[in-house]
């Protein structure tokens, strides 16, 4: 990565250079789509590809309140609402059924998340887009690899957003993001969107009101590095997860993650159980030096700003809030061993107990 970070500074345009249209390629090639536009964030990625879709004021955009604030805030600064329906009954991505719900007149795109890295019921979703005649946009920020029916995600909706922060599956050394899509008009929107609405090959004549949000160079050339690794990376998490079930699956009072389906292939960007007990747990195991997180502690609809815009309470997704007081995020990451599972396994039995 350094290597390649410092030929890119030495030999390229800092904005814009080869870098940025290789990795965009073999990103494209990586999931199995024809075209792949970078950007300088996930939520730039999502937000962009909406307004590329003519998305905006007076919209509406159906998503989860169970994810990353960015998912819906993308939305909001599309110009549209996002209008949250609740995850699945006993599951951590959205509901299609609940999803349905929702279809209004303004509804003009369906965006459920990977959350996790596990694979949403895309093929369902696929049904009701296409039903109601609205985009379906996949937030892969979590998902880098994971397949559905032995498609890579990114691929299957009309368009798939990537995030390259550093704790995701792979990064490019800072913040970044990607737009996968087969649309090849979409793609040169995006194109314009992230590049100040520049017509295209031109430098000064601009179609429209566009961003500063471009990839840049050095960071595509890290990116490109990083691509070559991420097979690998997700196969120890998959292996590391396993160990984990492994572990853990006679322990009474833990959830364990979704089991991957004959058509999905998760790729646990994080590993997340459900207790009842998990603010007891978590400090536990931080007693015992062992870090964990929560994704996330509070569901969309409450953050302050949510509240304040849509005037939400609580009780309105009620599994979301469930999940809310109850996720805990054990450590993974490839270079984790399987005895140091082992041993965050025997603190977490230890600190279930009374
Ligand atoms: C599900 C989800 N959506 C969107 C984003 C936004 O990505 P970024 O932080 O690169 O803007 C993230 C990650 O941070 C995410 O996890």
């Amino acid at each position: 990565m350094k290597a390649a970070a410092l030929s890119a500074l030495e030999n390229e345009m800092m904005v814009m250079g080869e870098s940025v249209f290789k990795f965009e390629e073999e990103f494209a090639q990586y999931c199995g789509t024809k075209y792949a536009v970078s950007t300088a964030s996930g939520t730039a990625a999502l937000s962009i590809t909406l307004q590329a879709l003519g998305i905006g004021h007076g919209n509406e955009v159906i998503t989860t309140p169970f994810s990353f604030i960015a998912t819906a805030n993308s939305v909001v600064h599309a110009g549209a609402d996002p209008i949250f329906a609740d995850v699945e009954d006993s599951g951590i991505n959205l509901s299609p059924k609940k999803t349905r719900a929702k279809i209004s007149p303004k509804t003009r795109a369906i965006m459920p998340v990977h959350l996790y890295g596990h694979p949403s019921r895309i093929d369902e979703f696929h049904d009701i887009a296409d039903e109601a005649g609205v985009s379906l946009v996949e937030d892969a920020c979590q998902a880098h690899g994971a397949e559905f029916e032995g498609n890579r995600v990114g691929s299957i909706g009309e368009a798939g957003c990537f995030s390259f922060y550093p704790a995701k599956n792979m990064t490019v050394g800072g913040d970044g993001g990607m737009i996968t899509t087969n649309n090849e008009e979409l793609a040169d929107v995006a194109r314009s969107i992230r590049d100040c609405g520049r017509d295209k090959n031109s430098k000064y004549y601009h179609g429209r009101i566009g961003f500063t949000s471009r990839l840049n160079t050095v960071n595509a050339a890290i990116g490109r590095i990083q691509l070559k690794r991420l097979e690998a990376w997700n196969h120890a998490r998959r292996r590391l997860s396993q160990r984990y079930r492994k572990e853990l699956e006679n322990v009474r009072d833990i959830v364990l993650p979704p089991i991957d389906g004959s058509t999905e292939k998760a790729v646990y960007h994080l590993f997340v159980i459900r207790t009842k007990m998990r603010d007891q747990v978590k400090k536990r195991l931080a007693d015992n030096g062992i870090e964990t997180g929560i994704h996330y502690p509070r569901p969309i609809h409450l953050q302050t700003p949510y509240r304040q815009k849509y005037g939400y309470t609580e009780g309105a997704y009620p599994l979301s809030e469930c999940l809310s007081n109850e996720v805990l995020s054990l450590p993974i990451f490839p270079t984790l061993t399987e005895n140091e599972v082992v041993r965050v396994c025997e603190a977490l039995k230890q600190s279930l107990a009374a």
